[in-house]
């Protein structure tokens, strides 16, 4: 049950310091340095006409109440006196508060101002952020996208983003307002008498290194609660996409147990720190107060000893007196802010930091007209230790030490502690991983039907990924019209390739849409001969909204057979070179198989296609069967000669008529 989990910032040595996380924050905010410039003026206007009305409580007092004025209060008649042109306590007053009631509305316009400004930005820094991870994430490799957990990333590109959007909206706001602020209020206070100040100063210095001690105890909290919320999402997600198979084995309670269990883990976190924040703010509150004491203690001592302090400059520390106390209430606040914001933050850098596992060769080129001639040449692979895994924890920068506290995280159910995958841990790997793929040599030429055929896992579809290059080979290569796909950049490469998958997926737009999602300038000319073509035109057509239908979620609403034949439809219109088909009439029932058999055959017309089945109809179709057995080749020639040659090839035929032999044969 209980467990210490080794998060992944110890594989990530750069992302372990939280000062270097909270500077790599600001820096992001760089490309909006002018606007924050603007922000910070304004704000600056604003500064001494919020700071006036304590020198207005000040002058008051000691200029016209008691009479005598003091060295700043003296300066203050000159301006509220218009230079002597105005005499009279009455008139002072007035003027006084005129003076008062106008700076303030100064001090709300510009203050105002800064503040839009400043909320701009952070919204602006949000949004860049959340596109960058998104984009980061579509650049990534397919290997590296099935280690993570998609609920996981979904939290750390919305919940982690979030958190950081109340750290730039208020933080940044409040730090650079509240601590300008401070400093300038230290700055007049010790001015009017030093002596004062320091004694309203000194309590903290017990805040500080009280804060010190929070923060120690509360980052791994608050990075625990952050990968606790990841693991929310990821139940949520699962479970969501699952629901179908909760339903049918009546597993709704333990999923809900489950569920519970994840959100228990993120409770208990939030609890802790919430403990946390209960013991530092009293203490940190308290010695707020203490200023108070202090300030009154010390400044009454100098007016009753005559020590050179006024009753009015004891009004004004007083009308300061939140402006230092209140920052340090702030200041908890803040500081409580930034390090959810270095937790989240780190959560981020993760993904953003990733190393690129599948990049375009520095050299690689663009390849705009293929033949189609593709070819796998004495090809090892395996899926576990693909070169570039090994590299992925390799960073160059290190800073500081690893806070071992990071390591203490423990949840209800040890099946939903995050193993924070994204920086894949190169321990994970078993050192001998078996092969996927075993010195696999196959020769494609243009316009050929080449079909894969053998047992389930085999390793079909393993060799559709390499063609493909979602992977790269351990050793041997793959090549299209003669060049090393590593050496072909990655959207051009793929842009001259269709696949139909035996689940197709759609997206939860028109029907339109998802046809021409490969081509979307298409006309609906176009559109409607490829459904043709697909087979697809006619129940299309039937559709009270026809085109214009909408098909659910992944295509729920819709049999698998239309979904199947209106990704072929899709795979018409991008016209590719190249057809890769990968069971493409498994889950469809007979009477639909033959349509999209027949769309097939019209789409494999002309093309290059490379396609695995376990149904002899479509083994048939190709130029040459390769049989393919626990990775390797074992037999290779045209569906005829392997049906004399091959025992397990005329089994498999055969059971086309027999379908009850297939069971045997897969
Ligand atoms: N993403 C992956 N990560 C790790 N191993 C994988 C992955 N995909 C496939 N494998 C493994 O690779 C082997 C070959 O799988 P592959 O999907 O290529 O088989 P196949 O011949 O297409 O099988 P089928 O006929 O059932 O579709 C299997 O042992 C499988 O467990
Ligand atoms: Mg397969």
């Amino acid at each position: 049950m209980d467990g210490m989990k080794m998060d992944s910032m110890s594989t990530m040595p750069h992302l372990v310091s939280s000062t270097g996380i909270f500077k790599r924050l600001l820096s992001l905010l760089r490309p909006q340095a002018r606007k924050i410039a603007l922000g910070l003026i304004l704000l600056f206007i604003s500064m001494p006409a919020e700071l006036f009305p304590a020198f207005v409580w000040m002058y008051v007092t000691d200029a016209l109440i008691v009479g005598k004025p003091t060295a700043p209060s003296l300066f203050l008649g000159q301006w509220f006196s218009f230079g002597g042109r105005i005499n009279g306590w009455p008139a002072l007053l007035v003027s006084a508060l005129a003076f008062m009631l106008v700076l303030y509305l100064m001090y709300e316009l510009f203050s105002t101002l800064s503040r839009n400004v400043m909320e701009r930005v952070a919204q602006r820094f949000i949004l860049e952020l959340r596109n960058r991870v998104y984009r980061k994430l579509q650049s990534q490799s397919l290997a590296y996208l099935q280690r993570q957990k998609t609920g996981d990333l979904m939290s750390r590109a919305m919940g982690d983003v979030d958190e950081l959007q109340s750290f730039t909206v208020n933080g940044i706001d409040v730090i650079i307002g509240e601590g300008i602020m401070w400093f300038v209020t230290v700055a007049v206070v010790m001015a009017l008498d030093w002596r004062v100040a320091t004694a309203s100063l000194a309590p903290l210095v017990v805040v500080y290194l009280l804060l010190k001690v929070f923060n120690r105890r509360v980052a791994p909290i608050y990075k625990a609660a952050r990968d606790r919320a990841g693991d929310v999402s990821t139940r949520l997600q699962e479970n969501l996409a699952g629901v179908t198979v909760i339903k049918i084995f009546g597993r709704e309670k333990q999923e809900a147990a489950r569920f519970r269990a994840a959100t228990s883990g993120y409770y208990d976190q939030q609890i802790k720190a919430i403990n946390a924040r209960s013991l530092f703010f009293p203490f940190s509150r308290a010695a707020g107060f203490l200023t108070n004491v202090s300030m009154l203690g010390v400044g009454a001592y100098l007016i009753l000893t005559n020590g050179g302090f006024t009753v009015g400059k004891l009004l004004m520390f007083r009308a300061y007196w939140w402006r230092l106390f209140g920052p340090i209430q702030t200041l908890a606040r803040v500081n409580d802010m930034v390090q959810r914001a270095i937790a989240a933050a780190r959560r981020i850098f993760e993904v953003l930091d990733a190393h690129d596992e599948m990049p375009d060769a520095a050299d690689a080129r663009r390849v705009d007209e293929v033949r189609g001639d593709l070819e796998l040449c004495d090809v090892t692979f395996n899926y576990g230790n693909e070169p570039q895994r090994a590299q992925s924890t390799q960073r160059e920068e290190s800073d500081s030490t690893a806070p071992s506290s990071n390591n203490v995280v423990a949840t209800a159910d040890s099946h939903l502690r995050s193993t924070s995958s994204l920086s894949a841990s190169v321990s994970s790997v078993p050192s001998v991983v078996p092969n996927v793929l075993d010195n696999v040599s196959i020769q494609i030429s243009p316009g050929q039907t080449v079909a894969l055929c053998g047992p389930s896992g085999g390793g079909k579809s393993t060799i559709l990924n390499l063609l493909l290059r979602f992977y790269d080979p351990v050793s041997g290569s793959v090549t299209l019209d003669g060049i090393d796909v590593r050496q072909i950049q990655r959207d051009s490469l793929r842009s001259h390739f269709a696949l139909v998958q035996q689940e197709s997926f759609l997206f939860n737009e028109s029907i339109l849409d998802n046809i021409r999602y490969g081509h979307p300038q298409a006309t609906m000319d176009q559109v409607v001969a490829a459904a043709h073509a697909a087979n697809a035109h006619g129940f299309i057509s039937a559709l009270p909204n026809g085109y214009a239908t909408f098909v659910g979620e992944r295509g729920v609403r819709l049999s698998g057979g239309q979904k199947q034949r209106i990704s072929i439809a899709r795979a018409f219109l991008a016209n590719p070179s190249i057809l890769l088909l990968d069971e493409p009439t498994s889950s469809v029932e007979p009477d639909s198989e033959a349509a999209i058999i027949a769309a097939l055959d019209r789409l494999m017309t002309g093309r290059t296609t490379v396609l695995t089945s376990h149904r002899p109809s479509l083994i048939n179709q190709a130029d040459v069967v390769y049989v393919i057995e626990g990775g390797r080749v074992i037999d290779s020639g045209s569906p005829n000669e392997l049906r004399q040659r091959s025992e397990w090839f005329s089994r498999f035929m055969k059971s086309a008529e027999q379908p009850q032999e297939a069971e045997a044969v897969n």
